[in-house]
């Protein structure tokens, strides 16, 4: 695991975008893995700076996300989907037709977790994926649990999950108890991992992944297994590791 410690969120944004930028300058029909949530917003304003300036070309990108959540729409300006679209894929030259996010309004839950693996499997695997980090250690929506689950799967969310994504709805109830998540194997499989994360409240989090053991009570730990990760973190949120 190579880690890059930035001072700050700014900083931490430029990093990690100047990684993605370069993956699509050197593959340019690569297959950008992306997560939603509150840290990789600085950087999905970069990648759209740098598309303003004519440094980045999207016309032959494809992206697949993690997550959705189950039984939302897309014009719901809560699903991950009009996150996407309002952060980046309106943004930039993406063609609409080659992104991908889980079909949350797909109330079959196989079927939509079967048709996002499908997906990646005909796009020939993900070449980077971003990741998050839950204050959990989750990744995607893979809660802590008792075993890595491989696949594209529907999850009931934790309560800490849905107490920490209540503050992007009206109250707490409104928050949807379901979402359709890769698997830790859909993870795995990407060619490179790209973690971002920012302040304290992530570093116990960031410890345990990089510093304890690996297990399925901390799903991000399993990254240490991966043989292309890179950590682009804050101080605050690696200020458990030395
Ligand atoms: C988002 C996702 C989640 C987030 C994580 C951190 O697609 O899969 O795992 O990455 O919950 O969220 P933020 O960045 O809001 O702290």
């Amino acid at each position: 695991m190579k880690i890059i410690r930035t001072k700050d969120y700014g900083e931490m944004s430029r990093r990690a975008a100047g990684i993605l930028a370069a993956q699509v300058i050197l593959k340019p029909d690569s297959v950008l893995g992306l997560a939603t949530g509150s840290t990789p917003e600085g950087l999905y304003r970069e990648l759209a700076e740098m598309y303003e300036r004519g440094e980045l070309d999207f016309s032959d990108i494809h992206t697949v996300n993690l997550d959705e959540y189950r039984g939302i729409s897309p014009d719901n300006d809560q699903s991950y989907r009009f996150f996407m679209q309002k952060h980046l894929f309106s943004k930039v030259n993406i063609r609409p037709e080659c992104t991908f996010v889980p079909n949350g309004e797909e109330a079959d839950a196989e079927k939509a977790c079967a048709a996002h693996e499908a997906v990646i499997k005909k796009l020939g695997g993900i070449d980077i994926q971003l990741l998050g980090i839950g204050n959990n250690g989750h990744i995607g929506f893979n809660e802590p649990g008792n075993e890595f689950v491989n696949e594209t799967h529907c999850v009931a969310l934790t309560e800490s999950t849905i107490a920490a994504n209540a503050r992007f709805f009206a109250s707490v109830s409104e928050v949807p108890k379901e979402a359709y998540t890769m698997g830790i194997g859909t993870i795995m499989r990407a060619k490179k991992i790209l973690l971002v994360a920012n302040g304290e409240q992530k570093a116990e989090a960031l410890y345990r992944t990089c510093c304890g053991p690996v297990t399925p009570e901390v799903p991000a730990s399993v990254l240490q297994l991966h043989p292309d990760v890179t950590v682009v973190a804050d101080e605050a949120a690696l200020s458990k590791i030395g």
